[in-house]
């Protein structure tokens, strides 16, 4: 049987909700990676640093026993952060970045920021500190195409912004299009990109799949296959600052299967083993553990992990529907068949 051996991973990139909803589903990421770099989109959003220590609590205490596995959180960047609050931040153990999302552009994003040039001084303040900011890049003008959000953030976010603050280091957090992934190819050192299973695996024909398929919806929405193939080149092709980051986004059956659907693709069941296939079918599986495990510690100035963790090709079920509150959750490829497992007994 064939099996592969990898470091660690890390998903730099992941959504855990709170209270029941964290309970739910922590587990589901913690079974393989080793931390996680926690997204602040709470209602209220997590905006100071006790607010993230607690909510960092809570998910330890969500954690089941005998699971291993390092909240690394982040802050929500609003019109109310204040540079005081991220000197604070300054080589912060357990509270590593600040998420850039623009207002109302996607889940619980409606304190987001309305003008980045107001948010200047928290930002100039982020590159004095080397405080990483997290972008969710898109933009969110209703002038825009929903399929021209990411390309449009380059041109009229993004590219000001690194030249204002050369400094400045950046995740461009869940690219989509072959656009971002120049950027990010030609950019300097301090920019990287994470990218997740969903548009790894699949183009916008499988949100219209004969009838709307509210499971593939996710923000930034699918784009063309030219850009998949993009993707997946970039994600394979060993360059350092393009890493794994889920966006694991979960979402009650019944909130996602509705006349105005959440957006959020709900993979952590699945994420890593789609990465794997993703991997082996372009013929690199051997490049994925510096996308899994090395690229994203490194460009955080975190250790690499220690553990190892096993996998075997095996085919299992991938269940079709999960507990989820008082509901369901249909994970990513629900009722389909992955191709690798993973052996808990390393
Ligand atoms: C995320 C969520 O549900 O929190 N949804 C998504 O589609 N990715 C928010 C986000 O990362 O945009
Ligand atoms: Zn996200």
């Amino acid at each position: 049987m064939k099996e592969l051996m990898l470091t660690r991973p890390d998903d730099m990139h992941l959504h855990l909700r709170d209270g029941a909803a964290l309970a739910a589903v922590v587990a589901s990421s913690a079974r393989c990676f080793a931390r996680a770099i926690v997204m602040p989109n709470l209602q209220p959003p997590v905006t100071t640093i006790e607010q993230a220590l607690a909510y960092r609590q809570r998910i330890l205490a969500a954690l089941p026993a005998g699971l291993d596995f390092e909240p690394l959180m982040t802050l929500y960047l609003t019109g109310n952060t204040r540079p005081a609050e991220i000197k604070r931040l300054a080589g912060h153990a357990s509270v590593l970045a600040v998420k850039y999302y623009p207002a109302g552009a996607t889940f619980n994003a409606d304190n987001g920021v309305t003008t980045i040039e107001k948010a200047y001084p928290v930002i100039e303040q982020m590159a004095i500190s080397g405080v990483p900011l997290l972008m969710h890049g898109e933009v969110n003008d209703p002038g825009v195409d929903i399929f021209d959000r990411e390309q449009v953030f380059i041109e009229t976010i993004l590219d000001p912004l690194l030249n204002r603050f050369p400094g400045l280091r950046v995740v461009f957090e869940h690219i989509t299009t072959e656009q971002a992934v120049r950027y990010v190819e030609q950019g300097p050192a301090t920019l990287a990109a994470t990218i997740t299973p969903q548009h790894l695996l699949y183009n916008r024909n499988a949100i219209f799949d004969h009838g709307i398929r509210p499971h593939y919806y996710c923000l930034p929405v699918l784009k063309r296959e030219p850009h998949r193939l993009a993707l997946v080149a970039a994600a394979t092709s060993g360059h350092p600052r393009f890493f794994l980051g889920t966006d694991s986004a979960p979402h009650a059956q019944s909130a996602k299967e509705s006349a105005c659907g959440c957006a959020g693709i709900y993979s952590a069941p699945v994420a890593l083993e789609i990465y794997i296939e993703i991997f082996e079918r372009a013929g690199v599986l051997d490049r994925l553990e510096a996308f899994a495990s090395h690229f994203g510690a490194d460009f955080y100035g975190l250790p690499r992990n220690t553990g190892t963790i096993r996998l075997q090709q095996k085919d299992w079920n991938i269940p079709t529907t999960l507990p989820y509150l008082d509901d369901c959750i249909i994970p990513m490829r629900a009722g389909e068949i992955c191709h690798w497992r993973l052996v808990a007994d390393v």
